[in-house]
Order: structure tokens, then sequence, then C-alpha cells
């Protein structure tokens, strides 16, 4: 493990659940770890996967996705849109030299503060596992 690195975390969280639990959490005092800025969004289905790459291409060692459950999103169904795009970038990350577990995807509730704090902190331990993104070169492809 490189205990020297402090990975940097995009999440795009959806307003209406993972936000809400951040907030949750937040106010609740549970530790996390202070690798992560949250980007705010109404819904996940709004996370379009350009979004994802500039971030990587961008500096960030991370992304996490997370919104409401299955069959909660206020939207309908933004969230199976949001899964949907997962799956193909988890599909195109490799083809550009970027480990698949450098996305997430997770389902935390409002209510879920616990969760929340949780699937940060076991994210970032993860992305420190792996290491710095380097994509030197790679916008060029
Ligand atoms: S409103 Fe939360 S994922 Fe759609």
């Amino acid at each position: 493990m490189n205990q020297e690195f402090e990975p940097a975390i995009l999440a795009f969280v959806c307003n209406w659940c993972t936000y809400t639990a951040a907030d949750l959490a937040g106010t609740s005092r549970m530790v996390q770890q202070p690798n992560v800025r949250l980007v705010r969004m109404m819904c996940t289905g709004m996370v379009d996967p350009k979004y994802v790459i500039k971030a990587l291409l961008s500096g960030a060692d991370g992304v996490l996705v997370s919104g409401c459950h299955p069959g909660d999103c206020h939207y309908i169904n933004g969230n199976y849109k949001a899964r949907r795009r997962v799956k193909l970038l988890n599909e195109i990350l490799p083809q550009f030299g970027i480990d698949q577990r450098r996305l997430c995807l997770t389902w935390v509730g409002a209510s879920e503060g616990n969760e929340f704090a949780a699937t940060v902190n076991n994210f970032i331990n993860e992305i420190r596992e792996l290491g710095p993104l380097d994509v030197r070169g790679m916008a060029a492809l």
C-alpha cells in the first residue's frame, strides 16, 4: 500500500438520495476521509459518460456515481440509465489502460448516512491500493 498517496475522488451524487445521505453523514459527524469532492446532480441519469472520462483525464484518481436505489429514482428511471452507462464505461475504460475499479456505482438512500460514509471510505481505500492514475499521453489517444 502506498502510504504517501492521497487519492483525489470525484463523486457525482443525486440530489434526492446520496447527497442527502452525505449531508446526514456530515451532520452526524461520521468519520470520513477528506479525499472526495461531491458534484450534486439532480439525478444520476444526468451523469454523461463524458463527465467521468473528463474527470479521470483531469486528475481524479477515481470516480464515484451514487444515487437512489433501483425503483426509488425521482425521475423514474434515471438510475437505470446510469447503470447502463457505467456498464458501458466499464468496457471502455480498460481500452485506455484505466482499471475499471476506478469507477464505482452505488445506491445510497437519503437516510443511509452510515452507508455513505462506509462507501466513500471503502472506495478511497481501494483507490489508495491501486495508486495514482497516470493519464499522461492518454489524451492524445
Ligand atoms: S433522482 Fe436519485 S438517481 Fe434519479
